[in-house]
């Protein structure tokens, strides 16, 4: 094993900032920007961020959530921002904050979206590989990397690769034991 390439590191190390420029071609019947290539922009965003961490291929397997909190028009300047925020064995949870830049003279810079999603490194023929670990920094990082843990389940769970009486993070939410 790559003892180097395994050494811990922290979130920053793998964040990636990408800016789009919402184009008629990335809209829907009311001009504003369609979903899907959001979610597009998004996966190719996280995706050089889960390699900046493992250096490695990584592949999609989850997108654990999203949301689309309010419509972004055409000609809105969007900036991405993700980072790894949890690794497991050969999985990585990679969270992407979404800021929109109005077209006034402000430039106002808000938060409108924001998602997380799941990448497992893997080899030259497919097969899943170990990942280094995540040592959260902020306070920021301490909270995605709890989360990450109860996001992963409820992901397995949904794919059906976890019993739900396996996932003792995600019950502990609902049930005082
Ligand atoms: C993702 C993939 C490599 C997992 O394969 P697998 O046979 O389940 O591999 P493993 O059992 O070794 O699991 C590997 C890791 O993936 C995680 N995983 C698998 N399916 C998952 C899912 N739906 N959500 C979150 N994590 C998942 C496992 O928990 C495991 O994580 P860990 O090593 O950190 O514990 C495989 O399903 C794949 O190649 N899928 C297609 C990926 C792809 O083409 N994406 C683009 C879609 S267009």
């Amino acid at each position: 094993m790559d003892l180097q390439r395994m050494k811990a590191k922290h979130p920053s190390d793998s964040l990636t900032i990408m800016t789009e420029l919402v184009l008629p071609n990335d809209t829907n019947n009311l001009n504003n920007l369609f979903g899907g290539q959001l979610l597009s922009w998004m996966d190719r965003c996280s995706a050089i961020a889960a390699h900046r961490h493992s250096k490695t291929i990584v592949v999609t397997a989850s997108v654990n959530n999203v949301s689309f909190k309010k419509s972004i028009p055409q000609g809105t300047i969007l900036t991405m921002e993700a980072k790894v925020s949890r690794a497991f064995t050969s999985s990585m949870e990679i969270y992407v904050d979404v800021f929109t830049e109005s077209d006034d003279e402000t430039h106002e810079r808000v938060k409108s979206n924001e998602a997380m999603y799941t990448f497992v490194a893997v080899d030259s023929k497919g097969k899943s590989c170990p990942v280094p670990p995540i040592i959260p920094v902020t306070e920021e990082d301490k909270i995605r990397f709890d989360g990450a843990l109860r996001r992963r389940q409820l992901a397995l769970i949904l794919s059906g690769k976890m019993e739900p009486s396996e996932a003792t993070e995600l019950r502990a939410l609902f049930v005082e034991d």
